[in-house]
């Protein structure tokens, strides 16, 4: 087995795939992923670039547990999610991973405080800590104003800052974020971008799906690049390129509104 440990037996990389395919059934056999082996370190904001169809949403779902693989080994976080039960895997996506979607998923009958609560109520967490937590991450993605209000009132990206709330709550090992500009305006795409990288910065682990050029080369710090399913390239980025911070603060503050 490739999978690699320290002298504790766990892996010395958050994420692991190792020799992952995956292919769809049907008429025609569709290869999604041909042998990624992917390792991914805690701390690291991965974007996965690629044109549609090269396997993106794929290989997301596979660390998400959403998917299973056809062959290879997926690991994160020590446990390996290819080998896992559904009740095991319905208990990992809650306690270890965050997601943001394209299209935010928030209940539009609750309001944006309870949208952000969900999660944490579903882990069972104390009601008091979820709320601490809770009014910390709308203070931090600039939204405390929205607390009381339904996602129906809000804008595209003050939707997604919700749902990188609700993403966050129960403290993930991994966010992984799928086109989350995809449905946003670039002014409100790149501040949800930055939200991100600042998020990042803190020491969150992040792995988003884009096709957005621009933007992976802007905020993640390693880029991966899919064809057909295979790797194409892997670049370690040293210094994202932010934005000045008075940039920043006066984009968020406009975009708020
Ligand atoms: N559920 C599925 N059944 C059959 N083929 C699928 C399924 N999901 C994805 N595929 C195929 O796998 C390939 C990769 O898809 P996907 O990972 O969604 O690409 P991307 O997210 O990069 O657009 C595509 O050719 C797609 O048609
Ligand atoms: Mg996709």
């Amino acid at each position: 087995m490739s999978h690699l440990t320290d002298q504790h037996g766990h892996s010395t990389y958050l994420i692991e795939l190792s020799n992952v395919n995956k292919t769809y059934n049907g008429s025609t056999d569709q290869v999604a992923l041909s042998d990624i082996t992917l390792k991914i370190p805690a701390g690291q904001f991965t974007a996965i670039m690629g044109a549609s169809g090269s396997g993106k949403s794929t290989l997301l779902n596979l660390i998400a547990g959403l998917d299973r693989p056809t062959k290879g080994e997926v690991w994160v976080d020590g446990i390996r999610v290819n080998a896992l039960g559904e009740a095991a895997l319905a208990r990992y996506r809650r306690k270890r991973l965050g997601f943001v979607f394209q299209f935010f998923n928030l209940l539009n009958q609750l309001s944006v405080l309870d949208n952000i609560l969900l999660p944490a109520q579903l882990a069972g967490l104390q009601s008091k800590v979820a709320h601490q937590r809770a009014r910390q991450l709308l203070d931090q993605l600039g939204i405390t104003d929205k607390a009381r209000v339904y996602p129906g009132q809000l804008s595209g990206g003050q939707r997604q800052r919700v749902a990188i709330a609700r993403a966050l709550i129960n403290q993930p090992s991994v966010l992984l974020a799928d086109e989350p500009t995809g449905a946003l305006d670039s002014r409100s795409g790149d501040a949800v971008m930055e939200l991100l990288a600042q998020i990042n910065e803190k020491g969150q682990t992040i792995v988003l799906v884009t096709h957005d050029a621009r933007l992976a080369a802007a905020y993640a710090t390693r880029i991966i690049s899919l064809r057909d399913g295979r790797i194409v390239d892997d670049s370690i980025l040293q210094a994202p390129q932010h934005q000045a911070p008075s940039d920043l603060l006066h984009l968020h503050s406009e975009e708020a509104v």
